[in-house]
């Protein structure tokens, strides 16, 4: 009975077949018993106390007399909900930042484990269902020249900025719809509008040595791996999917875009409407003349050595001879929610632009006109999907977008947490 009569005072008897129970049943094989001790546990020596005693200043952390200590600062009323607690949310991550801990998952590369995170954005995180728009944030590492160098331009700089500037345009309109739900009431209003939208950049798109299944789109598997388990949390309504997966009704990931005159495909026919409808945008918007401002008609025009109104669609119609020619072939971050049945629009441009992987896709490969083109064909589509109307003015629209720039950027900390999925 070694675990009662080890200890100084003797343990009443009741207690000790109390814990002998306890043992037993906690001994009893379970699928995933939880081990006693773990096995790498070591005692140190008490030489190793002294340095341990004296691995960093205690006081910087914890002195809470003095102002510039970490609990100090922790150290005010911070309820959820309140800037106080986002503060404290940004002292928490800026801290372990600084240490190399703001980190989410770290992903086995060819060069060793590197520190990744996506970064979520939930407009309506208690919408029972998802409307997704993804890119990636990271720049590809080359070892023949610096990494500093390459910025990926196309390649997805130009379409994260092209989601910052989406959230920018219909948050308002998102936070008017979302009250129009609120009022209907909450299940009633949330089946009839179940959909928000989700804004991902993800992380480690890019191979680090050569583009194979284990070395590329790390923060996308990832994602799709965490995303496949069942949500515990409470569900927003009866008919929520049981999964985070389950719950984006579509996928749309936007790649290699920003430089002039893009070729889209689409490559799944199970999403070959919206693929329709983002062509139709891009349509309407031209007829209505305002993709183009500037240049009146549809003639190719020379602009500083660049095309003007493009001579062409963005989109090639599904019924194009040709259009088979990459379906499905193309490797991205959609895979894993591809193949987790997530249906998926996969806005890249092929051919690929022909500064691909080169130093040259830098903003010199980039084209204005096609960007800000891009931006109203994401808007309009979007705020169709989501049944958006952008005529109506929100209330407060103009307040909010004149705001400092630096704090237009929808995925800051401080902007409101309430965004912040976490992944
Ligand atoms: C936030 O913290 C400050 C102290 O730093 C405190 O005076 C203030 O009351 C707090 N605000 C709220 C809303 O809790």
């Amino acid at each position: 009975m070694t675990a009662c009569s080890m200890r100084p005072h003797r343990w009443p008897t009741w207690l000790c077949l109390l814990a002998l129970c306890t043992l037993a049943l906690a001994s009893r094989p379970r699928p995933h018993s939880l081990k006693r001790r773990n096995p790498t546990y070591a005692p140190l020596s008490d030489q190793s106390l002294d340095a341990l005693a004296v691995l960093s200043d205690r006081d910087e952390a914890l002195d809470f007399d003095d102002p510039t200590s970490l609990l100090a600062k922790i150290l005010v009323p911070r309820v959820s909900g309140t800037k106080n607690l986002t503060r404290v949310q940004e002292l928490v991550e800026g801290h372990f930042s600084h240490l190399g801990w703001a980190n989410e998952f770290d992903a086995k590369t060819p060069l060793g484990s590197k520190p990744m995170k996506n970064l979520v954005f939930t407009h309506d995180p208690s919408a029972p269902r998802r409307f997704v728009l993804a890119a990636h944030l990271d720049s590809k590492y080359f070892p023949t020249h610096p990494a500093d160098q390459f910025v990926g331009a196309t390649d997805s700089a130009a379409p994260c900025a092209m989601l910052l500037d989406l959230a920018t345009a219909l948050t308002p309109w998102l936070d008017e719809r979302k009250k129009r739900v609120e009022e209907l009431g909450g299940e009633e209003g949330r089946e009839g509008q179940g959909e928000t939208l989700q804004i991902v950049f993800f992380d480690g798109e890019e191979a680090f040595v050569d583009w194979t299944a284990e070395d590329s789109i790390y923060g996308a598997k990832h994602l799709a791996e965490k995303w496949s388990v069942t949500d515990t949390s409470p569900a927003p309504i009866q008919s929520t999917p049981k999964s985070p997966l389950r719950r984006i009704s579509h996928f749309v990931l936007l790649d290699l875009l920003g430089a002039p005159n893009p070729l889209m495909r689409s490559f799944f026919p199970n999403t070959g409407w919206l693929f329709d409808e983002f062509l139709h945008s891009e349509e309407r918007l031209g007829q209505a003349g305002l993709l183009w401002p500037g240049f009146e008609g549809n003639a190719y025009t020379e602009r500083k050595g660049k095309i003007g109104v493009p001579e062409r669609s963005f989109f090639v119609p599904r019924n194009a001879a040709g259009m088979q020619m990459h379906a499905g072939s193309i490797e991205d971050d959609h895979l894993p929610f591809m193949k987790a049945g997530v249906p998926i629009v996969h806005l890249i441009a092929v051919p690929f632009p022909s500064v691909w992987h080169t130093i040259r896709d830098a903003a010199t490969a980039l084209d204005l006109p096609t960007i800000k083109a891009w931006a109203l064909i994401l808007r309009l589509t979007v705020a169709e999907y989501l049944g958006l109307d952008p005529s109506i003015p929100p209330a407060n629209a103009n307040k909010k977008r004149k705001r400092d720039r630096s704090e237009l950027v929808w995925p800051s900390l401080s902007a409101s947490t309430q965004l912040f999925d976490g992944c």
